[in-house]
């Protein structure tokens, strides 16, 4: 062989090399421009482009829709109503209750009605604005809690009981009542929403999506095409960004590309701009929520209830899974013997809204965190009394009566209090405080404990199939979609672990529900657990035959232990003749299968929704945050001086992605308690519908100091390679800043009134220190 010209090759190698910290294998190619979105896929002849005509009006009945002069404009090919949909009007998720394009009634701003197929974008825009749309007004409802006084609800209500509060209420020495909201967040994923398909043999189609859910764009499309989910095909080639945004609301865009396609016979692209992304798609579950918490006197939390007001939007999407996962997090890291929550999906006529990381938990955890803070500011004392003493462990029992186990929620508070020295960093806020008028700082503590599975038991399965070549080269593919969170590099570090050979002799495939099928979503921190375990399911099966085919083949001795190493097959701990590559020839010769399916499903869990009881979760994820800020008591500004973290990886299989994914989380966190702030207006018209006007954490709002570290411990069994998962929990420790903040504002005047409502903007902030009237 000859050699290639120096550097060139290891610039061009498929895999970046992982190294002890693990590493992302998409890192060079990310910043290089090579990786390949949606929107890179090479276009094919004839390709045309489909632009969404969405409702200018949030709540009516369509009169008329006029597109006769937009369907002269040049270049374009077909607009498209409800009425050309082959198959159903429906693309529902959880409840059939979207329908795909507006019919007689429209229900947001933002709801698609029309689907204009054009040439080019610039001719599908100019058409857009030759359409008349007539629309009769009806009311419109924007607040969860108006809807819910009208009986608007998008599913049942639901309720978690333990113990009686009724009764445990008339025994505490102290009751505190109160409200509390938090806001919405968007996405604002890199890459917007968008899909590719084009027409395939046989009255089918392949579409290229950007979403965490391929078998859902599938089914949808199948379902709007009235064909089966055998004649679509959906390809994943990875996300810039999804957040939950893509979990189920890719599912229109994936079926619009796909329709035009399917009926014109022709390739087709559909990818929203940003603000038609922001305008259109739904985004995090506002909420509004009453508290009543009920302590003995030694600061005991006996009693707990909540009433939460789900702003759900016009459509279910998944508020109802969201809804029931603010239940599950209602607690938080706290026992409480006597619980009563209750929470209500109320319909508004804003866009559906939808998952965002931490799927409702967030909102459960700022409820019973303000609370605890409004506990603790009327008795005097630190919050973090309160929140430490009544902090879970072992054998506790959660209001949906799973009993805690492997609890790590008071190691990681004392290992967090204790190496960030809480009590010196109080003495020198108290300290700073005295010094300065003007700038004063507030700190917060906040734990979190995350539950670690979809809450619908189904949900919990995964598939994988791995191809080992005849030249010793590895495809994977799983059911795992990789969106920047490092999955795919997991997933190789499996495979390589399992198969004892190198990365760079393993591709990891795109994501497509030809070759691995009924996918759940990639979602709820769990795609590395399951998919992973699907995956080493599939490199065991393959690895058991060439093992076996060694012994029996290759040395005839099945007494031998054989193990590959460093690509080298190790017969009784000696390093044998055999390599990888060879081995897989050798085997191949024989008619070994060298391909294999793997599958997964989390044994152990269960949930019974008609008791509202069992057991949901493979495991918990805990840690605990330490925030301080410092607060600008002239104008309202604020900045995150800190956040310390000590957080349970289990043992991490990969430390430098999973740092990654506990910094992004807390700044995504952040975010949502005191800057982003999603505003619609009385008539449901979405006022902050770009980055001008919704602002989110830039450089210069990251915590001057973030500090991560790995709680010490072995890591559940239930997590692949007993490395826990980490995409959501780390976003709540965001929570802190809010109370952090709000203490610093205290600090300068402590009559301010500042209502337990997220986000805790600077204007909130100014407001605040200069009321009157405390609580
Ligand atoms: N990290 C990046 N970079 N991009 C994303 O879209 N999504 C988050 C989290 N981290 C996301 C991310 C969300 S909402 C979830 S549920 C998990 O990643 C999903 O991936 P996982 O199951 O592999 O953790
Ligand atoms: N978490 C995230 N996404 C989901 C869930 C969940 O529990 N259930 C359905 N989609
Ligand atoms: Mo994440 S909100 O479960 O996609």
């Amino acid at each position: 062989m000859h050699k290639t010209p120096d550097n060139k090759k290891s610039k061009e190698r498929p895999v970046y090399p992982l190294n002890q910290d693990g590493g992302n294998i998409d890192a060079a190619n990310h910043v290089t421009g090579r990786s390949i979105y949606v929107d890179d896929i090479p276009a094919m002849e004839g390709m045309l482009f489909v632009k969404v005509f969405d409702s200018p009006v949030a709540h009516g009945i369509i009169k008329k829709v006029d597109f006769s002069e937009a369907e002269m404009v040049e270049g374009i090919v077909k607009i498209f109503s409800c009425k050309d949909i082959p198959g159903e009007n429906q693309i529902g998720g959880i409840i059939a209750d979207e329908p795909f394009l507006a019919d007689h009634e429209v229900d947001f701003q933002g709801q698609p009605v029309l689907l204009v197929v054009a040439e080019n974008e610039d001719a599908a825009e100019d058409a857009i604005k030759k359409i008349k749309i007539e629309i009769d007004p009806l009311p419109v409802i924007t607040d969860p809690r108006e809807a819910f006084r009208q009986g608007q609800f998008l599913s049942d209500s639901r309720k978690f009981v333990k113990g009686s509060t009724q009764e445990a209420f008339s025994k505490c020495k102290y009751i505190f009542e109160g409200s509390a909201e938090s806001g919405g967040q968007e996405q604002l994923y890199l890459e917007t929403q968008g899909a590719y398909a084009y027409p395939t043999e046989h009255n089918s189609v392949k579409i290229y999506s950007s979403t965490q859910g391929p078998s859902q764009v599938q089914r949808t499309a199948a379902r709007v095409l009235g064909v089966g989910m055998n004649q679509v095909e959906v390809d994943v080639p990875r996300l810039g960004g999804g957040f939950g945004g893509k979990e189920d609301q890719a599912s229109a865009w994936g079926t619009m590309a796909a329709m035009t396609a399917y009926l014109l016979k022709r390739p087709a692209k559909c990818i929203p701009h940003r603000m038609e992304d922001m305008r259109m798609t739904g985004k995090r579950n506002p909420y509004s929520s009453d508290y009543k918490i009920g302590l003995d006197e030694e600061y005991n939390i006996i009693a707990y209830e909540a009433t939460y007001y789900q702003n759900g939007g016009a459509a279910a999407d998944l508020s109802p899974a969201i809804l029931e996962r603010t239940l599950f997090h209602a607690t938080n890291s706290y026992n409480i013997p006597h619980v009563h929550v209750t929470a209500h999906s109320c319909k508004t006529h804003l866009p559906p809204n939808t998952a965002f990381r931490g799927f409702g938990g967030p909102q459960g955890m700022f409820v019973i965190e303000s609370a605890i803070d409004h506990a603790a500011k009327r008795l005097n004392v630190e919050a973090s009394l309160i929140q430490r003493k009544n902090m879970m462990d072992n054998k506790d029992e959660f209001p949906y009566g799973q009993i805690v186990a492997e609890c790590e929620a008071k190691h990681c508070w004392d290992e967090a209090t204790d190496i960030y020295n809480i009590e010196s960093v109080r003495k020198e806020v108290d300290w700073f405080n005295k010094q300065n008028q003007f700038y004063k700082k507030g700190l917060s503590l906040m734990p979190v404990c995350f539950g670690i599975s979809f809450t619908n038991t189904m949900m919990n399965q995964a598939r994988a199939l791995v191809h080992v070549y005849n030249d010793g080269s590895v495809g994977v593919s799983t059911g795992a979609v990789e969106m920047g969170q490092g999955v795919n590099s997991k997933m190789l570090q499996v495979a390589a672990k399992c198969f004892g050979i190198h990365a760079d002799k393993i591709k990891l495939e795109s994501t497509n529900t030809s070759r691995v099928s009924n996918t759940s979503p990639s979602a709820a921190s769990s795609t590395a657990d399951l998919n992973g375990k699907a995956l080493l399911d599939a490199c065991n099966q393959i690895k058991d035959r060439l093992i076996s085919f060694v012994k029996t083949e290759l040395t005839d001795n099945e007494d031998q232990t054989v193990e590959i190493k460093d690509e080298v097959v190790y017969i009784n701990d000696e390093p044998s003749i055999f390599t990888w590559s060879n081995l897989v020839r050798q085997a191949f010769m024989k008619r070994i299968n060298l391909s294999a399916k793997g599958h997964y499903a989390t044994p152990y869990i269960n949930f019974d929704k008609t008791i509202e009881k069992g057991h949901p979760f493979a495991y918990h994820v805990y840690g605990t945050a330490l925030t301080i800020v410092t607060v600008d008591c002239l104008r309202g500004t604020y900045e995150i001086d800190s956040v310390q973290v000590v957080h349970d990886f289990g043992s991490s299989m990969n430390r430098a992605v999973d740092l990654g994914q506990c910094e992004g989380g807390i700044v995504q966190g952040i975010g949502w308690m005191t800057m982003e702030e999603v505003v619609y207006n009385s008539e449901g018209k979405l006022l902050s519908n770009a980055l001008s006007t919704y602002k989110i954490p830039d450089i210069y709002s990251v915590p001057k100091k973030l500090e991560v570290k790995f709680l010490n411990t072995d890591g559940s069994d239930m997590a692949i390679l007993k490395s826990k998962a980490v995409g959501e929990p780390p976003l709540m420790y965001g929570i802190g800043a809010f109370f952090a903040i709000r203490n610093a504002a205290l600090a300068f005047n402590p009559a301010a009134t500042i209502p337990y409502s997220a986000p805790i903007t600077p204007e909130k902030v100014l407001m605040g220190l200069y009321s009157k009237h405390g609580k």
